[in-house]
């Protein structure tokens, strides 16, 4: 074996490469600044205000950074998301002006209620049998009203991440009425009850009061429910499915490719935070465990990647020609 890994034999053998066109790079857009401000959990990124956020975009976009995924935080919460959907709303007004600094940007939105609602659940609440908690179907009406009014703003691509049942085929079905038919789905299709969440809780100020999300999102342990939630957002019309976290759940990356869309791996907070926290320490690199951990997405199965990290991983790539 040793012979094909000679220096200049190894790169010519490669099997996976990373490139700048598999990166997405998520911001945090708050309504309440007028300045940039650090996100404690989360070092090296910021919440942007709405009228920074154009010359952020046009940052990355130079670095070669193809694509953003937005998350807003808005002036107002109330018990039904209202804010969510207002076309004059944190996001919406971050999209338009993007489109109109950047106009080629892949612009995905986050369409979700929990940085929206006053009690942090990722849409309407209500009695179940169960006690308080996220209500299915009533919840469907408020994806569709945001995932409008992201589109009407100029998003190239919606993402669903509240894993409500039917919420794939209820947007497509409302876009599509809209004459939106043009606007992509990436669906967050299965997404775990992750504790790698926590640092996102801060940056998006998404904390719920009551409760938990194990009753919408997978159990860690389920690989066939998994699978399945994949597969309904693919029969539903999603057009990119994905998996996140990424990192401890390359198995299931791994499958989901035999479904036969693209598949997304998102890296997320707790993620970049493990990664960061223990580079500030001085015991890990960064630039090698971070390009590491994206290769084996990569290897996995991923055709884009999230990742906090897109910036910097730019730059990297741009060093290694
Ligand atoms: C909102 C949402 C979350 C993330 C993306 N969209 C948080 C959650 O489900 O609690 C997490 C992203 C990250 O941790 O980087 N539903
Ligand atoms: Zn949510």
């Amino acid at each position: 074996m040793r012979r094909s890994r000679s220096r200049n034999i190894q790169p010519l053998l490669r099997e996976v490469t990373l490139s700048k066109n598999d990166l997405v790079a998520p911001l945090f857009v708050d309504e309440n600044l007028d300045s940039p401000r650090p996100i404690d959990s989360m070092p090296g990124q910021f919440r942007y205000p709405v009228n920074g956020i154009a010359t952020v975009v046009s940052g990355l976009w130079d670095k070669g950074v193809r694509a953003v995924l937005l998350f807003g935080i808005p002036k107002t919460k109330d018990k039904e998301a209202r804010s969510a959907y207002d076309p004059d709303g944190v996001v919406q007004q971050a999209v338009r002006r993007i489109k109109a600094e950047v106009r080629e940007m892949v612009v995905i939105t986050d369409v979700c209620a929990c940085e929206y609602t006053d009690h942090g659940h990722c849409g309407i609440v209500g009695e179940t049998r169960g006690g308080m908690d996220l209500l299915n179907d009533p919840s469907l009406k408020l994806m569709d009203r945001i995932a409008i009014s992201h589109a009407e703003s100029g998003a190239d691509i919606v993402a669903p991440s509240c894993m409500l049942d039917g919420v794939v085929g209820s947007i497509r079905a409302a876009l599509d009425n809209e004459g939106l038919e043009e606007v992509l789905i990436m669906a967050y299709s299965t997404k775990f009850a992750s504790a790698l969440y926590g640092p996102f809780r801060e940056a998006a100020d998404s904390g719920f009061s009551f409760g938990d999300r194990t009753t919408y999102q997978v159990h860690p342990g389920n690989s066939r429910e998994a699978i399945l939630e994949s597969q309904m957002d693919a029969d539903e019309g999603a057009d990119i499915l994905m998996v996140k976290p990424a990192g401890f759940y390359l198995d299931i990356l791994a499958e989901i490719g035999s479904i036969g869309l693209p598949v997304a791996a998102y890296q997320v907070s707790g993620e970049y935070s493990m990664i960061k926290a223990a580079a500030a320490n001085g015991w890990l690199g960064e630039k090698e465990t971070v390009m590491e951990s994206l290769t084996c997405m990569k290897r996995a199965g991923a055709d884009l990647i999230i990742t906090y990290f897109a910036a910097d991983v730019a730059g990297w790539l741009d060093e290694k020609q």
